[in-house]
């Protein structure tokens, strides 16, 4: 399936200069939503994956329909402070300041194999904190999956040595 077909362009969103992918209309689509769902069930099928890992707030809306055709758990990974139990967090660098991402202590047994989700790959950033946690746990990050990848903005630099899956590129 062309899944460009359901991406629009924002011009000058967030910000001017910017050139922002919108998925929703995918999301939308159950046709289209359902297809890059199987496919990153298929490849989650293929790594033996025990457990689904996703952080706030869209990596919520594709790691939870692949957990749940895998009929494996979801943990996900939250912005400081949204979390109620014990966790363990991360500080990461944004263009501007820095983000802290938490997940539950007790969310990955070590040893776990865990497919890391989200809508998209720009800068790397988020994965790359999001592997730090999974990592510190324990868990082992068996793959990624993203349905969109921004590949001048190099974020598969920062995956390099993890098997990564991308629906789509710009
Ligand atoms: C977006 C997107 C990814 C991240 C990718 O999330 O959903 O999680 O940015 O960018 P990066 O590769 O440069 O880190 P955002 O931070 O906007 O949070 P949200 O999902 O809560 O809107």
């Amino acid at each position: 399936m062309d899944y460009k077909n359901y991406v629009k362009i924002v011009e000058n969103w967030p910000k001017e200069g910017i050139k922002f992918k919108d998925i929703t209309p995918l999301m939308a689509d159950g046709n289209a939503f359902r297809s890059a769902v199987d496919e990153i069930v298929d490849y989650a099928k293929e790594k033996e994956i025990d457990v689904v890992v996703g952080p706030e707030a869209r990596g919520f809306i594709i790691g939870c329909p692949v957990s749940y055709a895998l009929g494996v758990g979801f943990a996900p990974v939250r912005k400081e402070g949204k979390l109620p139990r014990e966790v363990v967090k991360v500080d990461y660098g944004l263009e501007y300041g820095s983000n802290v991402l938490t997940i539950h202590k007790d969310a990955i047994k070590p040893g776990q194999r865990v497919l890391i989700t989200d809508d998209l790959l720009a800068t790397g950033g988020t994965i790359e904190a999001t592997i730090k946690l999974v990592e510190e746990l324990g868990g082992v990050v068996a793959g990624c999956a993203f349905i969109i990848e921004l590949s001048y903005l190099d974020g598969l630099d920062k995956l390099e040595g993890y098997d990564v899956l991308t629906l789509m590129s710009y």
